[in-house]
């Protein structure tokens, strides 16, 4: 009932100031017809008894004029009839003549044009018509006088208000009428609603895509709008119901399936990085598929095998061109496993590997980043090739693109100018950058000749990834440094060239559980056949490394600390070996070439140093190593040891602890990993300290067993949460909803107050 005197009390006022305007508007209009009307009949009235009035004048008896006038005013309307003779001659009138209408003041009712006039007389309002009387002679027509007929007005008056009344009842019954119409109609249309309103929180119509709805009823056309919204309200609310339920029942590859599917509408997924997940190798016996020694591949690997979609990446084996299509595309995994989605290779002349690869991105920002006392070298020539590498694999992506809005995931370091190359290329992709190495504070960034150029290609990016917040920190340091751009520390969100970059800290992590096959071998078959295999007793103790032949990585440090242990222990002579797997890497740059040099040189030193030994304390295998292999290792040593000099995040550790699922084995970690602030239950170490190294392996290799299993389960647990399904997936979420929020109105407040809306977000640190 409300609802309805809503609709009806205004509407009945409307028809009442209408009808208010209206109704002396209708009077006037009345009382010209009924002037005219008398007008009409005056003149007729004139014409019909001119002759006969003309004869009685010439008889010149003023009763019988009197008589005639009398007869004529027996017509209720006509009032009175008056005739004056010219030059003030005596008039006859009937005696209902009223006193205010006089013979020598008929000028004003003929006057301007008119004839006639209204008067208001004390008997009430009259018409008065003058019309001439004229002669009719042989010769000339001679003007014998006025007639003057007065009519009675008082019946216009009466009409008037008679009209006035109907015209009220009138009003007052239409607007009743239009009234209920509207009751009736508003009251339907708001039954339909609710009844839509529910449908669509019931989420009968709400979900599905036209064509799709079945037997159900479509939304109507004017919930369309509130459906649209609604629907962007629930999804953001079960979004976060989402997330924490993920949270809580562990993420899968299923979960990122349904986070793609759900939150980005199955839009593709396109991952771009310098290495390849797969290198095809010409071997003596045919083509060898490598699986390269990559944390960057190790993590990113099952995330395509969960989206599928595209990964571009430079084509880097002798055997890669014989196994692509026409369109440079090959599909991986290769067999014997199931293929799940296309490798896109991008090929790079000799000259574009050196300046991009080998030159500006691994002398250059390499060494800028990792703060290994090793000087970064800038040479222009390298950066050029950098730029036109980047722009290479640019225009891949936009190739490979099916739609104008496709989901980038660019990869580390080699690929910092693609970002703003693909913004601009394609500015409603999401593209979200990952950089796996560290990032230095400003101070040392800034020695890099093209550190601004830099900055604004990774902040092309929607999403900008780092392991720690320590290197969002130095990050947004730099910027705030160096750039005319907005930081805001509160959200870690940086406003450059009028687009917002969000800064956030993502922590990489590793499949869990394990894939099953790496986990097949039993630990006790792994303890032996690696044993076996270098000729060591069953019960000797192992340790192992694993990395890249990199100076980051803390190589030369390790096997001091571990001469130092046999200095400090020599009871560890002969009973400790550590096994080093260092997959050559890079091995055009000077540096590499001599690092790997160093590192042979110091094992023979240390191996020569102990010849008491009955086994080598140490064992380097220089060599590449498939992931099967590794794991192996991993499950058959006693202790895994991780020196980085400096790592962003280091998978070597995470790697160590998912394959322990027996829970024991220890982890010796630098403290200048990304892992250490994930994994305080292992060994922290200081790699340049070598005496606190050598005594972390000695308590890692005298742990009892319950602590072992302790620390591994602590670790374990802490993998098993955040995996690498939850790296990925909590990126895709973060990508969804910055495509949501760039859908909603930005807020603007103009100058004076005044609100208003316009764009999309944009500067307010969401995108
Ligand atoms: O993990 C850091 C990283 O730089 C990766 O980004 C890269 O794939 C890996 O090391 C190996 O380096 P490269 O691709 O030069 O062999």
């Amino acid at each position: 009932m409300r609802l309805s005197l809503r609709f009806v009390i205004p509407l009945l006022i409307a028809v009442g100031i209408f009808a208010y305007g209206a109704l002396p508007l209708a009077d006037k209009l009345m009382l010209r017809w009924f002037s005219r009307d008398l007008e009409t009949r005056a003149n007729l009235i004139a014409n019909t008894i001119q002759d006969p009035l003309q004869d009685l004048i010439r008889t010149g008896n003023r009763r019988r004029i009197q008589e005639f006038f009398t007869r004529i005013t027996q017509d209720e309307r006509l009032l009175a009839v008056a005739f004056c003779p010219p030059n003030d001659g005596e008039p006859v009138a009937t005696t209902t003549l009223p006193k205010e209408v006089r013979c020598s003041d008929l000028d004003r009712f003929t006057k301007p044009a008119g004839t006639s006039d209204l008067l208001q007389t004390a008997s009430g309002p009259v018409f008065v018509s003058v019309r001439p009387l004229v002669a009719s002679g042989p010769m000339v027509a001679t003007p014998i006088g006025q007639l003057v007929l007065v009519h009675d007005m008082s019946f216009i008056a009466r009409r008037s208000r008679e009209t006035r009344e109907y015209l009220f009842l009138f009003f007052v019954g239409l607007g009743l009428m239009v009234a209920l119409v509207t009751v009736i109609i508003a009251q339907l249309s708001w039954r339909g609603w609710i009844q839509g309103l529910r449908g669509l929180l019931r989420g009968e119509t709400l979900f599905l895509a036209p064509g799709r709805a079945g037997a159900l009823p479509p939304t109507p056309p004017e919930l369309r709008p509130i459906a649209h919204d609604l629907r962007q309200l629930i999804e953001d609310i079960e979004a976060d119901h989402r997330s924490r339920d993920e949270d809580r029942l562990g993420w899968t590859p299923k979960t990122l399936r349904e986070i793609l599917q759900r939150e980005l509408r199955g839009q593709e997924v396109i991952v771009v990085s310098n290495r390849e997940p797969y290198i095809h190798m010409r071997r003596a016996a045919g083509i060898e598929v490598w699986r390269p020694a990559s944390g960057l591949v190790a993590a990113l690997e099952p995330i395509m095998r969960a989206c599928s979609g595209t990964w571009i990446a430079h084509g880097s084996g002798d055997a890669d061109r014989e196994v692509v299509d026409a369109h440079d595309r090959v599909t991986v995994p290769p067999p014997p496993e199931k293929p799940q989605y296309q490798l896109r290779r991008v090929w790079l002349s000799p000259d574009e590997e050196a300046g991009y690869y080998y030159g500006f991105a691994n002398e250059g920002i390499w060494p800028l980043c990792h703060i290994a006392h090793v000087r970064p070298i800038f040479r222009t020539s390298d950066w050029e090739q950098y730029v036109n590498v980047n722009r290479k694999f640019a225009s891949t992506v936009e190739q490979e693109s099916s739609s104008s809005d496709p989901i980038v995931l660019v990869q580390d370091y080699h690929l910092a100018l693609l970002p703003r190359m693909i913004r601009e290329a394609m500015p409603a992709a999401t593209i979200i950058s990952f950089w796996h190495i560290p990032w230095p504070n400003p101070e040392a960034f800034a020695i890099c000749p093209w550190r601004d150029e830099l900055l604004d290609g990774l902040l092309g990016s929607t999403i900008l990834g780092f392991h720690t917040q320590f290197h969002v920190n130095n990050f947004v340091d730099t910027v705030d440094r160096f750039l005319e751009a907005r930081v805001d520390r509160e959200t870690f969100s940086v406003s450059y060239r009028g687009k917002p970059t969000s800064v956030k800290r993502y922590p990489i992590s590793v499949e869990w559980p394990p894939p099953v096959e790496l986990l097949s071998k039993p630990v006790e078959q792994c303890r032996t056949v690696i044993r076996q295999r270098h000729n060591l007793p069953p019960e000797h103790a192992v340790g192992i490394g694993v990395d890249r032949m990199d100076y980051t990585k803390g190589i030369e440090e390790r096997m001091r600390a571990v001469e130092r242990l046999l200095e400090l222990k020599p009871e560890w002579i002969g009973t400790f070996t550590f096994i080093q797997i260092a997959a050559p890497t890079r091995i055009r740059i000077d540096e590499y070439r001599a690092y790997e040099m160093r590192v042979r040189e110091l094992a023979t030193r240390i191996n020569q140093r102990f010849p008491e030994a009955t086994h080598p304390p140490i064992i380097l295998k220089a060599e590449h190593h498939q992931p099967d292999e590794i794991f192996e290792y991993y499950r058959g040593a006693d202790v895994c040891a991780v020196t980085s000099l400096h790592d962003g995040m280091n998978l070597v550790a995470k790697e160590f602890v998912s394959a322990r699922d027996d829970q024991r084995g220890v982890l010796i970690l630098s403290h200048f990993t990304g892992a250490a602030r994930e994994l305080p239950e292992a060994l922290i170490v200081n790699p340049y300290d070598t005496d606190e190294c050598a005594a972390a392996l000695d308590v890692a290799l005298t742990m009892p067993q319950t602590e072992q299993r302790i620390r591994m389960r602590l670790m374990r647990g802490l993998l098993q949460d955040f995996n690498v399904f939850r790296w990925a997936g909590r990126m895709l979420l973060d990508a969804a909803s910055s495509r949501r929020r760039g859908r909603v109105p930005e807020f603007v407040v103009a100058r004076g107050g005044e609100q208003r809306q316009s764009g999309s977000v944009s500067t307010s640190g969401r995108q």
